[in-house]
Formats: C-alpha cells, sequence, structure tokens
C-alpha cells in the first residue's frame, strides 16, 4: 500500500495552509475535551470530517463511568474493568484511566454539562453489563453523548485559539521516519487540498464500523484516522478486537447505523427473552442479562441460532411508562415511533458492531511511536479495554486520555516550525500511476468489504472463513492499490481496505478465543 494517497497533481495546488501548534482530527468528545486542555497560547486546528453532531460520542446513550457513589471504590471499577477485558487490560492504564475518572466528572459539572441529577442536587447513577453495582452518571436520560458533545462544542466555538474546520477530510499524516510535520485535508466543498504544518498531531477519529452492514456508528465512521497513522508508520494494536453491543432496535426501516437500545434499560431491570418468552440470560453466568456484553452478545446469537428466531426480545414491562419515558426520553420515542408500546410490547433486539478496543498503540500520555503523533478516544489503543470494553468507560476514556494528551503537549511546548514541508512532500509522493475508479465502482468495493466484514469478522468467527475473507480482502487491495484518490468517497474506500486488512491480520494471528475475538469450528458456525 502507499505511504501516501495525496494524488501527486494535486501537490502543485497544494494550498500551504497556516502553520499550527497542534492539530487535531476529530469532534467528539475525545477530540475537544483534548482541545480544551490545550493552553490557550497554543494555535490549534480542530478537523471534523462533517460536523460536531456526526460522531460516535454524539450518540452515546449510557453514560460515563466512574466512582461516584459512596458504596464504590477505585479496586472494584479496575476489577470489572479487568474482568471484562478477559485478561487483555494494560493494568497501569486501566489504574490512570480509574483514577482520574471522578476529577473529570467534576470537570464537566464545572462546565455545565448538565448531569441528571436526584431530588438532592446528587448525580443519578445507573448500572450496565459488567459493573457490579450502580456507577453511570449520564444526562438527558439516555442523551449523555449528545448533551456532553453539545456543550464541550459551545465551548470549543468560544475558544479564539481554537480554529474548527468542518467538512475537512484528513487525507495523509505527513512525518519523516521520527516525528509529525503536519496534516494534509481536504475540504469536502471546494475539493481543495491543504498542508496544515504542525509538529503536534491528536488524531480523535473514533472507530470503524462503517466497515460492517450493521452498526451503531455514523456514516463516516470507516477508521480514517487509524489508517492514516498507519501509513505514517504508527503502530497498531488489538486490532481484532471487535465490539458488538446486544442490543439494537429492530425495524424494517433500511438505514446506515441502527439504534441503540442502552445497557442501562437491562441496568434498570429489562429481560432479554426469546420468542416464546423465557428469560435465557438466567444461568448462562452469574450476572445474567448484565454480564459483559461480549457474553450477552453471543448467548443472544446462540439463542437465535437455536431457535430459529430473527431477533431477541427486550420485556421493559417490569417498568411503569412514565418511569421508562422519563428516564429514557429517545429510547421511548424512538419505540413509539415503531409502535412499540413499552409497557406491553416487548422490544425485538438484535446484535450490532458498536465499538472497536484496538487502535493506534499509545503510551499513558496518548503519545505513539512517532514523535509528536497521539491518538485519544476510539481510534486509540491505550489498552484498557483489553479484549472487550466494559459499558461507559468509553467516554471516560476520552476525557481522561484526551486530557492527558493535551497536558502532555503543553508540557513539551513543541511549537509551528517553518520547514520546506511542500518540497520534501513532492520528492516523497512521487509519481505514483492512478487509475481512476468510476463512483459505481468505488460503492461497490465498499459494499464488497462491508460484506466481507461482517460475514467473517463478526461476533463469532471460525479460521476457514477468515482465511478465505483475508485473500478477498487482499484480491480487492491488489485491484484498487493504485487507485486515485481525489475524492472523500475514494479515499475512504482506500482506509477501508488498509483497517480491514488490518483486522484479517491481527484476527488471523490470534489463534484462541478472548473476549469479543470468539472462535468457533466452522461446522458449527455453518449452523448460524
Ligand atoms: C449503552 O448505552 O449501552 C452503550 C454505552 C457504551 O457503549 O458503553
Amino acid at each position: 500500500m502507499r505511504r501516501y494517497i495525496c494524488p501527486k497533481r494535486k501537490l502543485d495546488g497544494l494550498d500551504a495552509g497556516e502553520k499550527y501548534d497542534v492539530v487535531i482530527v476529530g469532534s467528539g468528545i475525545a477530540g475537544m475535551y483534548a482541545s480544551l486542555h490545550l493552553d490557550d497560547s497554543l494555535k490549534v486546528a480542530l478537523i471534523t470530517k462533517v460536523d460536531i453532531e456526526t460522531s460516535n460520542s454524539w450518540y452515546a446513550q449510557g453514560g460515563i463511568a466512574a466512582v461516584i457513589a459512596k458504596q464504590d471504590n477505585s479496586k472494584m471499577h479496575i476489577e470489572d474493568t479487568l474482568k471484562a477485558g478477559a485478561g487483555l487490560c494494560k493494568q497501569e492504564a486501566v489504574e490512570v484511566l480509574v483514577a482520574e475518572g471522578p476529577e473529570n466528572i467534576r470537570e464537566l459539572q464545572n462546565m455545565d454539562v448538565p448531569f441528571d441529577v436526584d431530588a438532592d442536587g446528587e448525580l443519578q447513577i445507573t448500572r450496565e453489563g459488567g459493573h457490579r453495582l450502580r456507577r453511570i452518571v449520564h444526562c438527558g436520560g439516555d442523551a449523555t453523548g449528545k448533551e456532553t458533545t453539545k456543550r464541550l462544542g459551545e465551548i470549543v466555538m468560544q475558544r479564539r485559539n481554537i480554529d474548527v474546520l468542518f467538512h475537512t477530510f484528513l487525507v495523509d499524516i505527513v512525518s519523516d521516519a521520527k516525528s509529525v510535520q503536519g496534516v494534509i485535508v481536504c475540504d469536502a466543498e471546494s475539493g481543495k487540498y491543504t498542508l496544515l504544518h504542525s509538529q503536534n498531531v491528536i488524531i480523535a477519529t473514533g472507530g470503524l464500523g462503517q466497515l460492517y452492514n450493521y452498526t451503531t456508528n455514523p456514516v463516516g465512521a470507516v477508521g480514517d484516522g487509524i489508517a492514516c497513522a498507519y501509513r505514517a508508520g504508527a503502530r497498531l494494536r488489538n486490532m481484532e478486537m471487535i465490539q458488538f453491543h446486544p442490543t439494537t432496535l429492530v425495524t424494517n426501516e433500511n438505514t446506515d447505523r441502527l439504534f441503540l437500545i442502552s445497557e442501562a434499560v437491562r441496568g434498570e431491570g429489562a429481560v432479554l427473552r426469546n420468542k416464546k418468552g423465557e428469560a435465557f440470560m438466567q444461568g448462562k453466568h452469574p450476572m445474567a442479562d448484565l454480564a459483559p456484553r461480549d457474553i450477552v452478545t453471543r448467548e443472544i446469537l446462540k439463542e437465535l441460532r437455536r431457535t430459529g428466531d430473527d431477533c431477541a426480545l427486550l420485556d421493559c414491562t417490569a417498568m411503569t411508562g412514565e418511569f421508562f419515558s422519563k428516564r429514557f426520553p429517545t429510547i421511548f420515542s424512538q419505540c413509539e415511533k415503531f409502535g412499540i408500546h413499552l409497557t406491553e410490547d416487548y422490544i425485538p433486539v438484535h446484535p450490532a458492531q458498536h465499538y472497536f478496543m484496538g487502535g493506534i498503540e499509545t503510551d499513558l500520555d496518548g503519545m505513539t511511536n512517532i514523535e509528536g503523533l497521539y491518538a485519544c478516544g476510539e481510534a486509540a489503543c491505550t489498552g484498557i479495554h483489553g479484549a472487550n470494553r466494559l459499558a461507559s468507560n468509553s467516554m471516560l476514556e476520552c476525557l481522561v486520555f484526551g486530557r492527558r494528551c493535551a497536558r502532555h503537549i503543553n508540557a513539551s511546548r513543541v511549537k509551528a516550525r517553518s520547514s520546506d514541508l511542500e518540497k520534501k512532500l513532492a520528492q516523497e509522493i512521487g509519481s505514483v500511476e492512478t487509475v481512476a475508479l468510476s463512483k459505481e465502482q468505488i460503492s461497490a468495493y465498499k459494499r464488497e468489504i462491508k460484506n466481507i466484514m461482517s460475514d467473517d469478522f463478526g461476533a463469532m468467527r471460525n479460521a476457514e472463513d477468515m482465511q478465505s475473507a483475508k485473500h478477498e480482502i487482499e484480491r480487492i487491495i491488489s485491484e484498487c492499490e493504485n487507485m486515485e484518490c481525489d475524492t472523500q468517497d475514494a479515499m475512504e474506500l482506500y482506509n477501508m481496505m488498509e483497517v480491514a486488512h488490518r483486522v484479517a491480520i491481527a484476527a488471523l494471528a490470534r489463534k484462541t478465543s478472548v473476549g469479543a475475538h470468539y472462535i468457533e469450528s466452522k461446522v458449527m458456525s455453518e449452523n448460524v
């Protein structure tokens, strides 16, 4: 694959954009929170592929896990995280995550993020899968991501040292063997390519859910930042660890992004049933419906395989309509829209891709193996999630490690330097002969990748199918490697090939089942 995908001919018209001290790619909670912790003497560009309302963070329902309740303590949160992670978590990263959780929640409160509170003004705390007690704070009932992202966005827009570049697509990270020097970006509306000089780049581009047919991730979550970092020489880690959420709403609507039924619904007492009404999680795990989500996902899939049902049912009838509509207003109105009345009807649910535990390997300051290149949030692999993320640890990770990236940059004080980057780039990009693919060809290849990933790198895998899937991905790469990357669509396809290939290689390299990477024999999987 190529080191740079920026077309050679675009270099002539490459606009030498501004010099920034820090470029942040991604406007979810990780990127925005990092930007707000950078010294305001630093000139910052915050790049967003679409806008602040289009990120995984925005859609996050459940909440943020942190040791808040009197009966809770750090030891228990660490243990629950390690247990969900199935032995692959990095203990020191988990310790940092948990230790710095409560102070980051307080910071959000000071920023006027509207957390839900009880009649005494105390934070309301709920429970989700894998947590042995209530530990999750939330906003707007089930709109934690939206409320938090909205508020952070308002503050970011007021900061004079932060330029927000909307509808701007990351093309390439510019670096030499050791350190980062900037990024090439493309404006989606004008198609103009710009080189932004910066000695510090934070990748906070989120996950890769749109490599799958069924995902809760928004369109655009195709792992762009991860692919760009990999091309620049960043190490990736745990690429096979893809998380499937047990409960997304089943409807007959054709949609790019599935609607999530938060685990907090089970935290408040909802129960999974098969179509005969049997509560099938009983006896499968000591925590039953609130087992870690990789386990619940697999048990649902096994139950569907056993019964031949096309979906599982979530029984919320133990809650009153009044309680449900107040506690989960977004879910309530979405269900009503589809004629599901929660006091009488069960919610039809099915597992779908939700989160990526792997990503760009970082240390505890969010730094990669390339000087000045940082990653945080879902794009990063700090090691805290191991083989399976504990519910609501993801927004916490965005806060803790977003702030850590910023503090490390503040302390290292590497400011923008002038350089003859354009000249160097012209030499490095060389003259790859590229071939233009039509819009239809690009869509067909994207569809093919999504089908391969969904069929063979899902919640239950087998070695034979993964092997032939890897060959299929390599065939696509050989057909498209020299494609012209002059549209967002084309660049996305290139990034999808790169990321899918890394997932396939990592999945085949891990020979035994652990956490979300669950391998069974082909005979078993053919009965799906
Ligand atoms: C949920 O609300 O179930 C999702 C929260 C998370 O992904 O941790």
